[in-house]
């Protein structure tokens, strides 16, 4: 069996839902508190036994390349400052993994956005994860719960959690085979559909912007036509999948945060700050504060 060692980050997206902040910044860079998004989702590979990460890129998108480049001249001058612990953290972050990158040249959706990966991938399975979707537990990453779900049944496993019926037309929704019992955590999918509209839904269960994907899905995307949206969906691409490998879903856990979203990215920032030994204490209190006047 080979195993997952490669990843790939799709950030080629305009950022248009925080706009006008990524008029001239990528939105994998926006930081929650005072770590870049795209970190969280690097540093999740990487606890799941992944360092090689290919992210893909475009042409706005030169800061987070030097994010997790070297800076010479910051490190010497904080050295000058005597501020070696900043040293050591901007340093940390140049050598969290060996990151690569490739240019999608055009915006044409997910699916294509995969298939600039082929190259580095070559013939072996390997992780995709969203940078939209940020999971956060105590646990066991997101990923590596994939990462095991792969080496149990060797093919496509698919991130997934239920969501609220009514926001099923956001994602990409699976149909459990009829098999499932109640709270199996691991279990086969027999289709799967492109924000289907609410009542034709076949289930809750939402991919989350984790996949562990067979290199097959190469050949299928390379013919996969324009879906919703009239861009290339990955989803679809899985779907054909299916006709000739099994795919399962793994119903993970932890706490998912939609930082591509305003609210979503609030939450997880209150939440991260009050996680963090250095600020804990003074956001409660900020908060009890607060919430004496709420109505
Ligand atoms: C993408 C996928 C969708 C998935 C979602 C998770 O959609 O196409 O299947 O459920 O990510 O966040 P997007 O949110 O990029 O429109």
């Amino acid at each position: 069996m080979q195993r997952v060692k490669k990843a790939i980050i799709p950030a080629a997206g305009l950022g248009t839902r925080f706009l006008p902040a990524t008029k001239s910044m990528p939105k994998e860079m926006l930081p929650i508190v005072d770590t870049p998004t795209i970190q969280f989702i690097v540093e999740e590979a990487v606890k799941s036994g992944i360092d090689e990460i290919l992210i893909i890129t475009n042409s706005n998108k030169h800061s987070m390349e030097n994010y997790f480049d070297l800076n010479y001249e910051l490190e010497m001058r904080l050295k000058e400052a005597g501020k070696n612990d900043l040293v050591d953290l901007i340093r940390q972050v140049a050598s969290l993994a060996n990151i690569h990158y490739v240019r999608q040249k055009e915006p044409k959706g997910l699916g294509h956005a995969i298939l600039c990966a082929r190259t580095f991938v070559g013939n072996e399975p390997f992780a995709v994860l969203l940078g939209d979707d940020m999971v956060v537990n105590q646990g066991k990453p997101a990923l590596l719960q994939l990462v095991e779900a792969y080496n149990q049944k060797t093919c496509s496993i698919l991130g997934v959690q239920e969501v609220l019926h009514t926001e099923v037309n956001k994602y990409g929704i699976v149909t459990p085979s009829r098999e499932v019992k109640d709270g199996k955590k691991l279990f086969k999918v027999v289709d799967m559909v492109e924000k289907p509209d609410i009542d034709k839904a076949e289930s809750d269960y939402a991919v989350l912007g984790r996949y562990i994907l067979t290199p097959e899905i190469f050949d299928i995307l390379s013919h996969t036509e324009p879906g919703k949206n009239g861009e290339i969906q990955l989803t679809d691409a899985i779907r054909d999948l299916m006709v000739h490998q099994p795919v399962y879903a793994c119903d993970f856990v932890g706490t998912r945060y939609d930082v591509g979203d305003k609210f979503g990215y609030v939450k997880a920032t209150i939440d991260y700050s009050l996680r963090r030994a250095d600020m804990s204490k003074k956001v409660k209190d900020y908060i009890k504060e607060l919430a004496k006047n709420f109505n």
